[in-house]
């Protein structure tokens, strides 16, 4: 008897529950945290009362404090170690028979999720979203403990990973028949501007021990709101299996999905069982047709779109890894503005939302999978277990993102280390399991890898790849010429460097001859070794027009990665704007050039040079229109024209005679002077003390020397001396030869002086790494000579080299094509007399996550912006609210970014305040600093709309 009843409320509950209607839960909130890895913390009976309260999207290291001896390669963050987090989880006992799901869209790293003390699921990459089934480990009608394991210490990074359940946690109660999870794939194999057929594939999957019927029905809903179509389909799931059911439509006068114009539409799938309707999911998509081309680039909807694009890092500055919406929004608003259309996801898929913006915004993705395959991965590089670990991600990445208008290329990875070297041909091999691995889920978008080894072009390694992006330096013109039929996209550009208002004189000689204070001269002619300017590559980019664009290196700054500077600094100085997104110089740069609807004026750099007067400071005015005068004070310094070059000087080694200590092949020394047409001058190779000397014919005074080698100059050690009579030397410049900067460099040394000499010697030390003393080139100049390689930032830069520093007003009136497109000035600044705060968004929302980015400026009596006021601020925030992080772009600073102070650097930072969850109020930030009234701005917190 009793057996009997407990039977039929058994059925009972099975039957509501598999009726019940599933729902999704945002599971976010309420969680304990604890840094550090207590034993039997995943057991029911256990004391988290002690424990941070936190909510996710969390990052546990972000709060720092920073290790200023840390490796600034990782951003010099805690991140490393185990970390727990626990949270209660009540189910309904109607909602017995159900199936308990936990999605987490990222953990970092290699979570291990519990639930009443039992192991549910593991994952074990950081970046990929993955699901845990929980329905076995959960009491219904009772309290549930949820706790999840989170171990960084087998990670590996090259830039600031982040720590903790650092993206967006779901609970979903599904029926046990329901839709599967990422189970929806929207395809539109044919597209005219009559109609495009739209294909809805749905897969439901059924845990049930018997075969079960329903009913899909899909509604196309356009971009207006109105339903375009509607269809229904039955399907019957057998026992503990899956099924797909397929809806096709024939939409009429499709509105394409463009960056123009980023129509969307959205399938609403329902899912009917006996009658009821058990599941409802929306899924946004869009009509586009685009194609990658061997020699005509990326083409969207029939017309030639060149791709503008940034490389972005995860984190976002001092919310660090926790995904936050409007932060992710903000970067892609500073990024459009500056004209980007395109975003490479580096080097790892996104948060989910951050495809959402996308594809609202009209931005297309390069959607990336891995950074190497090895311990960034999470893994040893060889062990065994590769294409399986591929398949896991790759489904993962592909299921979650395939339906996402915004993304057009799919990526394996970038910068795969292996690929050149392996004999067996593995590599080849192992790119092919990548690329099936994410057609098995989506054949619509090209399979692409981020190259970075030109010889990887003589095997045929990249052969089965459907397009290939490239980094740095033209690196794809080996693979053009030899695999001419594969698209070349350039994955990686500039890596140009700058610390934003850090202006040195004078000017560097080579881009990679960086200051010995860990700043980057923010005049914008530093790169990476490896890399170039961003002149460079859009001198490229015009001739080699079958690429289909770029993604500059990076969009943004972000923690970690601090090249040149790797132990020094905590961030990077990549970002084309800083870590809290103010613009560099290099902002005004890009937006002439990527923006030519809408006019940009912009000088740099700012004018106050206290104590310079009179010397000449170089002046830049970054505009899209074709000339700009120069006033100062109201005096005009000139026109200056896009294009106009500087005139030659004149080299006085070319009219010289030259000797060396030996001769190889029997050349002579003459041939590394201008009329030996690049022939170079080479001792024997056993010349004991090689020497090579150019006689001017008279003394005649000096200010630069130029020498050129067949490799990087740093390889080469030397002296460089003067003399007037051949018998007397004076050392006027002397190197050891070194390794730094690793990974490149320039070929060109440049010696600035004062002496004037009639003869001039290189006398050469010892070389490293195969170089052996030997010039290509000699050449001298009686003024400061320029690197040639400068020679394109007068293509579109306009540029006042020298002007005489005096305090007051510079001023640019821009044209072109002779009309005024605008003009803009800088003055020099007084002390600071007041500070300046300015919201982005005055009304935010009381949701617990929107946040308003406040930047703090310091101004002089007339409101200009002090460029160099470097002020300690205190903060504090009166209502619903709190500091959220505060910084100033600083790559050196090791001041905590969680905190209620901040300093300015170079006249600004930037504050993020946060809304408590709740009913909303004003929310006032107060900044104070000694010396200075206290400033305050006023905010007001919404509630959100229902
Ligand atoms: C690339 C690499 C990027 C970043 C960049 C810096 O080679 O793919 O992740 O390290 O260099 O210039």
């Amino acid at each position: 008897m009793r057996t009997h009843s407990a039977l039929a409320v058994g059925l009972l509950v099975l039957f509501s529950a598999a009726q019940a209607e599933a729902r999704e839960q945002d599971f976010n909130r309420g969680w304990k945290f604890h840094r550090g890895d207590p034993a039997d913390a995943q057991q029911v009976v256990f004391d988290d009362f002690a424990w941070q309260d936190v909510r996710t999207p969390h990052d546990w290291a972000i709060a720092g404090p920073f290790d200023p001896n840390g490796d600034g390669g990782t951003g010099k963050l805690p991140w490393r170690g185990v970390g727990w987090y626990r949270k209660w989880l009540m189910l309904d006992r109607r909602e017995e028979g159900s199936q308990v799901y936990l999605d987490f869209d990222g953990v970092m790293a290699s979570p291990r999720v519990y639930v009443n003390g039992e192991l549910a699921g593991e994952w074990d990459y950081g970046y990929t979203p993955f699901r845990v089934d929980i329905t076995r480990h959960v009491r219904f009608g009772r309290a549930n403990v949820v706790a999840v394991r989170v171990d960084t210490t087998r990670l590996y990074s090259r830039w600031y990973p982040g720590a903790g359940i650092y993206r967006q946690v779901e609970l979903v109660v599904s029926p046990p028949l329901h839709l599967s999870h990422h189970g929806t794939q929207i395809t539109t194999p044919t597209i005219s501007d009559d109609e495009a057929v739209v294909v809805v594939a749905s897969e439901l999957e059924n845990h049930q021990a018997k075969n079960r019927d329903a009913e899909v029905v899909v509604r196309l809903v356009g971009p207006d709101g109105a339903v375009a179509s509607e269809s229904a389909e039955s399907v019957e799931v057998v026992a503990h299996d899956k099924a797909v059911v397929e809806h096709r439509f024939r939409l009429a006068d499709p509105r394409r999905w463009d960056v123009d114009d980023p129509a969307l539409y959205t399938a609403q799938t329902e899912l009917r069982v006996a009658g009821h309707t058990v599941e409802r999911r929306e899924t946004r998509f869009g009509v586009r047709e685009f194609a990658f081309t061997p020699d005509d680039g990326f083409w969207l909807n029939g017309r030639r779109v060149q791709i503008r694009g940034v490389n972005l890092h995860h984190d976002l500055g001092p919310l660090g890894a926790a995904f936050n919406r409007r932060a992710a929004e903000r970067q892609l608003d500073i990024m459009q503005e500056m004209g980007v259309n395109a975003l490479r996801t580096a080097h790892n898929p996104p948060a989910q939302e951050v495809l959402d913006l996308c594809d609202e915004r009209g931005i297309v993705v390069w959607d990336e999978l891995f950074d190497k395959w090895d311990g960034t991965a999470g893994r040893v590089d060889g062990e065994p277990g590769f294409d399986g670990f591929m398949q896991r991600h790759a489904a993962s990445l592909v299921r979650r993102d395939r339906n996402h208008p915004s993304v057009v290329v799919w990526s394996v990875g970038n910068e795969i280390g292996n690929q050149p070297y392996d004999a067996e041909g593995k590599s080849r091999e192992r790119l092919r399991t990548a690329r099936d691995a994410f057609r098995v889920h989506d054949t619509s978008r090209p399979v692409a890898l981020g190259c970075f080894i030109p010889q990887t072009a003589d095997s045929d390694i990249l052969a089965d790849l459907d397009l290939t992006g490239w980094n740095y330096q033209r690196r794809y013109a080996r693979f053009r010429d030899r695999f001419p039929q594969t698209p070349i996209l350039y994955s990686e550009t500039a890596s140009a460097l700058s610390t934003r208002g850090w202006y040195e004189l004078p000017l560097p000689n080579s881009k990679c001859d960086y200051p010995s204070v860990p700043q980057v001269n923010a005049y914008e002619f530093s790169s990476a070794p490896w890399s170039d300017l961003a002149e460079v590559e859009f001198e490229r980019l015009r001739k080699d027009s079958y690429l289909a664009g770029e993604f500059v290196w990076t969009g943004f700054d972000y923690l970690g990665e601090p090249t040149p500077f790797p132990s020094q600094a905590r961030s990077s100085y990549f970002g084309i704007v800083d870590l809290v997104g103010l613009p560099k110089d290099r902002y005004y740069l890009y937006r002439s050039h990527w923006r030519p609807d809408v006019p940009t004026v912009h000088l740099a750099p700012h004018w106050n040079w206290s104590g310079l007067e009179g010397v000449g400071v170089p002046v830049t005015v970054y505009t899209n229109g074709d000339s700009a005068e120069l006033f100062l004070n109201g005096r005009s310094l000139g026109v200056r024209n896009k294009g106009e070059r500087p005139a030659a000087l004149e080299d006085l080694a070319a009219s010289a005679s030259a000797t060396a200590s030996t001769h190889a092949d029997g050349r002579p020394a003459g041939d590394a002077l201008a009329a030996g047409q690049g022939r170079g001058w080479r001792p024997e190779p056993d010349d004991p003390s090689p020497v090579f000397e150019v006689d001017l014919r008279e003394p005649r005074p000096l200010r630069t020397i130029v020498l050129e080698f067949p490799k990087e100059s740093k390889l080469y050690g030397l002296r460089v001396e003067a003399s007037d009579d051949g018998e007397a030397w004076e050392t006027l410049f002397a190197k050891r030869a070194s390794l730094e900067p690793r990974w490149g460099g320039v070929n060109e040394l440049i010696v600035r002086t004062d002496a004037t000499a009639q003869r001039l010697r290189v006398v050469f030390g010892p070389c490293l790494e195969g170089a052996s003393p030997s010039l290509d080139r000699f050449a001298a100049y009686a003024d400061d000579f320029e690197s040639e390689y400068y020679l394109p930032t007068y293509d579109y830069r306009l540029r006042w080299n020298e002007v005489p520093y005096e305090p007051g007003e510079l001023r640019a009136v821009a044209y072109k094509d002779g009309q005024e497109i605008g003009s803009t000035s800088v003055r020099t600044a007084g002390p600071p007399a007041r500070l300046a705060l300015t919201p982005d968004r005055a009304e935010i929302v009381s949701d617990g996550e929107d946040v308003s980015f406040i930047t703090v400026s310091a101004v002089d009596a007339d409101g200009n912006v002090c460029p160099l006021a470097d002020n300690a601020l205190a903060l504090s925030l009166v209502g619903p609210g709190r500091i959220a992080g505060a910084d100033a772009g600083d790559p050196l600073s090791v001041d905590p970014l969680q905190d209620n102070r901040v300093s300015l650097f170079h006249g600004q930072a930037v504050i993020v305040v946060r809304a408590d969850e709740g009913l909303g109020g004003n929310l006032s930030l107060r900044v104070s600093t000694p010396g200075l009234p206290e400033a305050s701005v006023l905010l007001s917190a919404g509630r959100p709309a229902e």
